[in-house]
């Protein structure tokens, strides 16, 4: 195929976790999958380390690149050798440094005789650094006359809705809002971008359904086995709420959330209908909010930040809240949201929990016939790890037969033995992805395609700040208490709710301690 421009990704934090980990992989996917496609591509690993350094580091965090199976192990090899080759290292430190970058990708395109098609900055940096790097791109490396310019930036997108604020004013005197793609990866994860087609395709089953009249509650999980050990002056600042909830995990909740666009394809009617989700969500209420903190937690942040022995952290390293939404379709249907670090295992679901009807519990006369129709009725958006192990959309097969996803989704075999919220595989139309990816590729490969539903817009960002700044001020000086961390932690999703009330249940009481100077 003809090629239709030259694209430069330069990924700034070239060398450091999250580049290492997800991105170098994530853009060699992009690689695969848009090389030979029409575009040329050159990608700069940059950082503020001096260039024989950076050029060690960046080459050992492209040593374990690797293809999806279905590549042939020879063209994965050929495609591997050809990325290495247009990947450079380079050093960006100065305003001088930013315009030579800009001269060299010119330079590089006049020599392939093409037009340049646009060029994407990924911020893998800490945001204190953002407004100098948004300064020097906007006044040295903006690319030509025609071409696009794409800036993505990793959370923590503030800390507040005040910084946020200030943050998204600092940037915007610098960039568009369309040139702007904030990543939160969940918006990634495969199951949680099936909640929309899923919703879509199966609006007929559904759109009787997906309310207050049928849905009894809406749990939104991330449970973690990791503490925050080695992350603890990150943690002490942001904790589990403004790390998960705020961001993951409301995110989620709006896609179920929101009333179903026409046309769900539409990136401006998906953000439009997620921001009036934001805009209704009801104050928090008075005990609608429990919080907890493993054991050692305090302990970890003496020894990391170097606090005297009598310092004992406030920070939540659990929460559960009980969100309500002030529409006609929710009113009154509580969604929780619950995140921990430290707990008894590795598992994020969403689970949409339908009323069972009244004659199921009455009906005595034919008792079988009405377990059978008694057993809990579900939607499941496994997004991850669980007894699943990976990503899963699953339909309790009382409730209705759901078409499936996409073509990319496939029924899932049943696995004798393996429960999910206590019931058989084979209680559930069950569905996983034909070929599991992971978040960065699939958010790099929306970058490059421009599908900024994928995405935060300032808007909807600072919405969701509007809703959750208060929400901290109220818990700011609320004890958490203590949980022992690891495996006994099983129980800590058991806490119990009434009405608008979240309370940790008389089980869980009887193992939690009351927190430190309450
Ligand atoms: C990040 C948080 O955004 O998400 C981490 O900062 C957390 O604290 C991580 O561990 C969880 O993501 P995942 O993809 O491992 O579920």
């Amino acid at each position: 195929q003809q090629p239709q421009g030259h694209v430069s990704v330069i990924l700034l934090g070239a060398t450091g976790d999250l580049a290492k980990k997800y991105l170098w992989q994530g853009l060699f996917h992009l690689y695969l999958d848009e090389a030979g496609k029409g575009h040329r591509f050159s990608f700069h690993g940059a950082a503020l380390t001096a260039p024989k350094q950076g050029q060690e580091l960046m080459a050992k965090a492209l040593e374990t690149l690797s293809c999806p199976k279905d590549v042939a192990p020879s063209h994965c090899a050929e495609r591997k050798d050809q990325f290495l080759q247009l990947s450079q290292y380079r050093q960006l430190k100065t305003a001088e440094d930013y315009r030579a970058l800009s001269k060299d990708i010119e330079a590089q395109i006049q020599h392939e005789g093409l037009q340049e098609a646009g060029r994407i900055f990924y911020f893998s940096v800490p945001p204190f650094a953002y407004v100098d790097i948004a300064r020097n791109i906007n006044s040295s490396c903006r690319p030509g006359p025609g071409a696009w310019l794409r800036v993505v930036l990793e959370k923590p997108f503030g800390h507040d809705h005040h910084s946020a604020q200030q943050l998204a004013t600092e940037l915007g005197s610098f960039f568009q809002e369309e040139e702007m793609y904030r990543v939160d990866h969940y918006l990634g994860k495969q199951a949680v971008a099936q909640i929309l087609p899923f919703r879509d395709q199966n609006r007929k089953a559904l759109d009787s359904l997906w309310n207050r009249h049928h849905v009894e509650r809406v749990e939104i999980v991330v449970k973690e086995s990791v503490d925050a050990a080695g992350r603890t002056s990150f943690y002490e600042e942001y904790g589990v709420i403004r790390d998960i909830l705020q961001n993951h995990l409301t995110e989620v909740l709006t896609l179920v959330a929101m009333e179903l666009p026409h046309n769900v394809s539409s990136a401006e009617a998906v953000l439009q209908h997620k921001l009036q989700v934001f805009q209704a969500l009801q104050g928090l209420q008075k005990g609608s909010a429990v919080v907890g903190q493993y054991q050692a937690y305090s302990e970890q942040v003496r020894r990391e930040l170097q606090k005297p022995d009598s310092f004992h952290s406030l920070t939540p390293t659990f929460a559960g809240i009980l969100v309500h939404i002030d529409n006609l379709r929710w009113e009154g249907v509580p969604f929780i949201l619950m995140s921990g670090k430290a707990l008894d295992e590795r598992v994020g679901y969403v689970r949409v929990l339908f009323k069972n009807q009244a004659h199921c519990v009455q009906s005595e006369r034919r008792w079988l016939e009405a377990q059978s129709q008694c057993l809990p009725r579900q939607v499941v958006f496994h997004i991850g790890h669980g007894d699943l192990g990976g990503p899963a959309v699953l339909v309790s097969r009382n409730l209705f037969r759901p078409f499936l996803p996409s073509k990319s989704w496939t029924e899932m075999e049943d696995q004798p033995g393996l429960r999910l919220f206590g019931r058989p595989l084979s209680d559930y139309y069950a569905y996983s992805p034909v070929r599991e990816q992971d978040a960065y590729s699939i958010l790099l490969s929306h970058i490059f395609h421009c599908r900024k539903d994928s995405f935060i817009t300032t808007e909807n960002l600072l919405a969701s700040w509007v809703f959750w700044t208060p929400v901290l001020d109220s818990l700011a000086h609320e004890v958490p208490r203590l949980y022992p961390g690891g495996a006994e932690n099983g129980h800590l999703l058991d806490f119990e709710f009434s009405g608008s009330q979240l309370f940790f249940s008389q089980q869980q009481l009887e193992q939690l301690v009351p927190g430190p100077g309450s």
